[in-house]
């Protein structure tokens, strides 16, 4: 490629220590997908080094991607994005006496840029310190998922041309985005100073990149999940496009599984085109404009194997486009009201509904109307839907969703750490009018959970929401955290069976448990990846969990 004369070059700094970003327990994606596009026709140009040299020298096995520039060094890793140009310079205000200018922008999005790739799947954590006269400026990424660009700021910092701010911010990069760049813009066309910049990933390294690339095990003598479960559940797992086509992982799940879920492609972010509404809110107003194209490998794969889908979600307050909530798309604009949301709402199930009938039919058993609605510190999740619709949202998800549902597909409210009593007792509120309504059929239990879970008291509200609401339960994104002993895979795979054990105990009681979904194929691909919560591992081989439920099922 081409290298710009004006970037001098030098060394990557490859950090083995991790940092301390702190993660939670239940580990959450981002609270909303802040999409905020700064330009229809964005382009980049190249950087000075390409994505591959930055992976040809982090190639050392077991190292953490870590971008450091404070632009003292000879090698710098960042590129000029669009028009702008970009150069080293000295500069007396800067920390190290060097600094990263960046001039000649014509638009707000030329700036300098990073690609980020290594970081999939990643938190990471952006800091940096700039000046610039009387601007806004951003740390912003951008990536593309199935072919569609999303552009989501990082953080921003308001700059005055003789003294650097600094400003940092966290961002959670979906596992299956492509094509990752991490830039700087500024609201204004004016030149920008970096002092420096950085980008770590928080908490432990999740090695998508490399569990890819792991030589994998014959996996075709196993004894199969859904075979050994056929007379007590559906056994399920989520799926990405890029496993299902890579041959051995999409045999292994055609032998082992009967249900699929979508791990991201059906979440509202997904299907909302969030552009689209926005640059015609007027055509869009009460309908946002969809997409689903990006749906039918993962659909096809399902159909073509004889197994169903658990459609999943439509309301829920992640993963959703924060500009849905705003009168013209626009998320600096007017919140919209109860009635304007309650038809974006009412369309949006009719739309999703109307093209699953008819382009699949009867493929989807159970959709996950609602998704973790309820707050971890009690009550419900102050989340937009309830801002701008109320409190009765989650009801009136439920209604469109019956309305427009095909028969046969059962409607679901799902959620995590459901099992915890006070959460319990606010879902059981917030359901039981619903359930009265007729408008209720499942309660799922999301399930990511560790070894330190109670499973009686996980049994006891599985048997709870059943009786008080008589409906079915489904486990639907089961993942269960090792412990950090010696021996973990045992000890885990001894819980795996106890847990099962629980759980076919409950079916044979009476407790309608209709599937049971694992959240990803292999540990290195979990989205939990650090907890190793799955059953096989990255090259396949079937850890003992594997072999807990199998013998489980016959046992049992
Ligand atoms: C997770 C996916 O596994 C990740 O790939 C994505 O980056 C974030 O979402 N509860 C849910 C799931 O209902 O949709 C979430 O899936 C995990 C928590």
């Amino acid at each position: 490629m081409k290298k710009n004369p004006i970037i001098t070059c030098a060394a990557l700094l490859l950090a083995l220590t991790l940092t301390s970003c702190s993660t939670e327990q239940q580990k959450k994606p981002d609270e909303t997908t802040v999409t905020t596009q700064t330009s229809e026709n964005v382009q980049t140009t190249e950087s000075v080094v390409t994505t591959q040299e930055i992976k040809e020298e982090m190639s050392t096995e077991n190292s953490v991607p870590s971008i450091s520039e404070d632009f003292t060094g000879d090698k710098i890793l960042i590129g000029k994005r669009g028009s702008a140009s970009v150069e080293i310079v000295d500069d007396d205000k800067a920390a190290d006496g060097k600094a990263l200018f960046i001039s000649g922008r014509k638009e707000a999005w030329n700036g300098a840029e990073y690609k980020a790739d290594l970081f999939r799947g990643n938190e990471i954590d952006v800091k940096g310190s700039f000046r610039s006269e009387n601007a806004s400026v951003r740390v912003t990424i951008q990536y593309n998922i199935q072919g569609n660009t999303s552009y989501n700021m990082i953080f921003a910092v308001n700059t005055k041309a003789d003294k650097y701010t600094s400003g940092n911010g966290k961002y959670t990069i979906p596992a299956n985005a492509d094509n990752i760049i991490v830039y700087v813009e500024s609201d204004t066309l004016n030149d920008i100073y970096v002092d420096n910049i950085s980008v770590d990933v928080c908490g432990e390294y999740k090695y998508y990149e490399k569990a890819l690339k792991t030589e994998l095990v014959d996996t075709s003598d196993y004894p199969s999940l859904k075979e050994a479960y056929a007379d007590l559940f559906r056994i399920g797992m989520a799926v990405s496009p890029t496993i299902l086509g890579k041959p051995d992982y999409n045999a292994l799940i055609k032998a082992q599984f009967n249900s699929i879920t979508c791990e991201n492609d059906m979440k509202p972010d997904a299907i909302i085109d969030i552009y689209k509404s926005k640059k015609d809110p007027d055509t869009y107003r009460e309908a946002p404009a969809m997409k689903f194209d990006h749906l039918k490998t993962e659909l096809n794969f399902a159909k073509e194997n004889g197994m169903t889908v658990r459609g999943h979600t439509l309301v829920w307050h992640s993963q959703t486009p924060e500009g849905l909530f705003y009168v013209e798309y626009d998320k600096s604009g007017e919140l919209a009201d109860r009635e304007l949301m309650l038809k974006r709402m009412e369309n949006y199930i009719k739309g999703v509904m109307e093209w699953t009938t008819e382009n699949y039919p009867g493929l989807i058993s159970a959709w996950d109307v609602v998704n973790e609605a309820a707050d971890d510190a009690g009550g419900m999740r102050q989340s937009l839907w309830y801002k701008t619709v109320g409190e009765d949202y989650i009801q009136k998800a439920f209604e469109f969703a019956r309305k427009y549902a095909p028969e046969g597909a059962k409607l679901f409210y799902n959620d995590y750490n459901s099992f915890q009593k006070k959460k319990q007792e606010d879902i059981l509120a917030f359901l039981k009018p619903i359930a009265e309504a007729g408008n209720i059929d499942g309660v799922g239990m999301q399930s990511h959970v560790g070894t330190w879970m109670n499973i009686n008291e996980y049994a006891n509200a599985l048997q709870r929401y059943h009786d008080e609401l008589g409906v079915e339960i489904n486990i639907t994104e089961l993942d269960i955290g090792a412990d950090k002993s010696d021996n973990w895979e045992e000890k885990q795979g001894k819980y795996f069976g106890d847990f099962m054990a629980k759980v076919i105990e409950l079916r044979k009681s009476g407790v309608p448990i209709t599937s049971l979904t694992l959240w990803g194929i292999s540990d290195s691909l979990s989205w939990k990846a650090s907890d190793r919560p799955l059953v096989f591992r990255d090259d396949l081989s079937r850890k003992p969990a594997f072999d807990a439920m199998i013998d489980a099922a016959k046992n049992n």
